[in-house]
């Protein structure tokens, strides 16, 4: 035996490589320790700044020879804990692998490295007037990589679908070293297993993802958005019911209680009614804009809607998605010095009604202020509860009632995470979803990454040792 510990080792490997993109200091290990939620933190040792596939290549071999775990990190905004190092080891931070690698108009796809964030990739689709967009919009600036990883979607893919919807091929580099890619542009492939919807949604856990092919939209010529509050929250989510019912292409539907509204009333300097409410946003061409948002008025009408207040200009209409994007902080802002922890459940839609009411009646008498909103079309929806940092009491009953919540979605043919993945905070839950198939899960995780040095401890639950 050398004596010679696996990080001293790891770290004479890579060092004479990256140089300064190498680093042990505490303010860059404390900087990737956590992402946004109530999680605690946990630091790697070391973080790893690769600016290429190769380099990529180059840190996934040293880690697997040295059984070092290696945490891929994007830009940190997630919600379960997924980047936290629980096992230390190196994170992989892809935000220098932020090229843009090829941008095809009329085929309407783009090829992105992973560090790449949807703004930056929207603004140079408008730079070169290609007349797309990519579409896919969680509210944060999130990397495509980490998009990607974790399944993300967000207001609009009621419209445009979620990453996994948009996401035509991914470059990943598997823990054995290869690269591989799972798909070319080609909007359809029945070519074999479907290595795409694996490691999409995957967390890290499978591969390292370090280039994203994704489609992209074309640009609306007209956009509107408008408000409107409903007499109960019933109606509310019957006129969204209705509105799909009936195939009305609205970009996004956006549903907040009260306690929410007023969250983001006082977060956002609004002066909405503080009553369940709706944020619509119509886009498409100007007259089918005109025929959408008469179509959407009568129905709410019908549904106890009051009338639209509409955000008219774009600054306007920017205000609202970002007072409705900014709904987590609005929340946190209820309790000074709180952190968030945050449910997920989405079912189908016409169970929303039920599942929001069984949800309402698990926070009587909760402690903690629980604001519920949602992707109300896509039947996503999230109780977000402004916890006390350290305050066990309080984190075993909202634990409660979150995991009672994730029951009742599963009651209704729902799931446990419409969007945030599993990360650390819904490993207890994945069995009560899949049962057996956690099972087939671990085999695949077996065969891809037998010494389990991708993200581990994640997604998966622990194995309990039998007596
Ligand atoms: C959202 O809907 O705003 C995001 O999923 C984040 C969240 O709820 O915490
Ligand atoms: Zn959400």
């Amino acid at each position: 035996m050398s004596g010679v510990s696996p990080m001293t080792e790891l770290l004479e490997t890579l060092s004479p490589h990256f140089g300064e993109r190498l680093s042990v200091s505490d303010a860059d290990r404390d900087e990737h320790a956590a992402d946004v939620s109530h999680h605690d933190p946990a630091r790697p040792q070391v973080v790893c700044w690769p600016e290429t596939t190769d380099e990529v290549v180059r840190v996934v071999n040293a880690c697997r020879d040295l059984v070092v775990p290696l945490v891929p990190y994007g830009a940190g905004t997630a919600v379960e804990g997924g980047v936290v190092a629980t096992a230390g080891g190196l994170c992989l931070d892809t935000s220098r692998m932020n090229r843009i690698l090829a941008i095809h108009p009329r085929d309407m796809d783009a090829t992105v490295q992973a560090g790449v964030t949807r703004e930056q990739l929207n603004a140079r689709l408008e730079e070169q007037d290609t007349g797309t967009f990519f579409a896919v919009d969680p509210g944060a600036d999130a990397t495509l990589g980490g998009m990607a990883a974790t399944s993300a979607s967000g207001s609009n893919s009621v419209r445009f679908g979620t990453m996994r919807d948009n996401v035509l091929a991914v470059e990943a580099v598997m823990a054995d070293g290869s690269v591989i890619r799972t798909s070319g542009r080609a909007r359809k492939s029945v070519a074999g297993y479907d290595l795409t919807a694996l490691l999409v949604g995957s967390e890290g856990t499978l591969g390292v993802i370090t280039e994203v092919t994704l489609k992209l939209a074309p640009l609306p010529t007209a956009i509107a958005a408008a408000v409107c509050p409903f007499a109960t929250i019933d109606g509310a989510v019957d006129a969204v019911i209705e509105c799909l019912a009936r195939g009305i292409p609205l970009a996004r539907m956006e549903l907040l209680d009260e306690v929410q509204m007023d969250a983001v009333n006082r977060y956002s300097g609004f002066d909405h009614a503080r009553q369940p409410t709706v944020f619509f946003e119509f886009l498409g061409s100007e007259s089918a804009v005109v025929e959408q948002s008469e179509a959407v008025g009568r129905i709410v009408a019908e549904f106890g809607g009051s009338d639209f207040c509409w955000a008219t200009d774009e600054a306007e209409r920017e205000r609202l998605w970002q007072a409705r994007h900014d709904g987590y902080y609005a929340t946190l802002a209820l309790r000074e010095g709180s952190i968030g922890y945050v449910t997920d459940v989405c079912v189908p839609v016409t169970a929303m009604a039920e599942c929001i009411r069984r949800a309402r009646q698990e926070l009587v008498g909760c402690s903690v202020p629980a604001p519920l909103y949602g992707h109300v079309g896509d039947g996503n929806f999230h109780v977000v509860f402004p916890i006390r940092p350290g305050d066990a009491a309080e984190l075993a009953e909202v634990r409660r009632i979150s995991d009672a919540i994730a029951d009742h979605a599963l009651a209704l043919d729902g799931t446990i995470t419409g969007e945030h993945g599993v990360g650390l905070g819904k490993r207890h839950l994945l069995e009560r979803e899949h049962g057996p198939g956690v099972a087939v899960m671990r085999v695949i995780k077996q065969a891809l990454d037998p010494l389990g040095i991708l993200n581990p401890g994640k997604v998966l639950p622990d194995v309990v040792a039998a007596d």
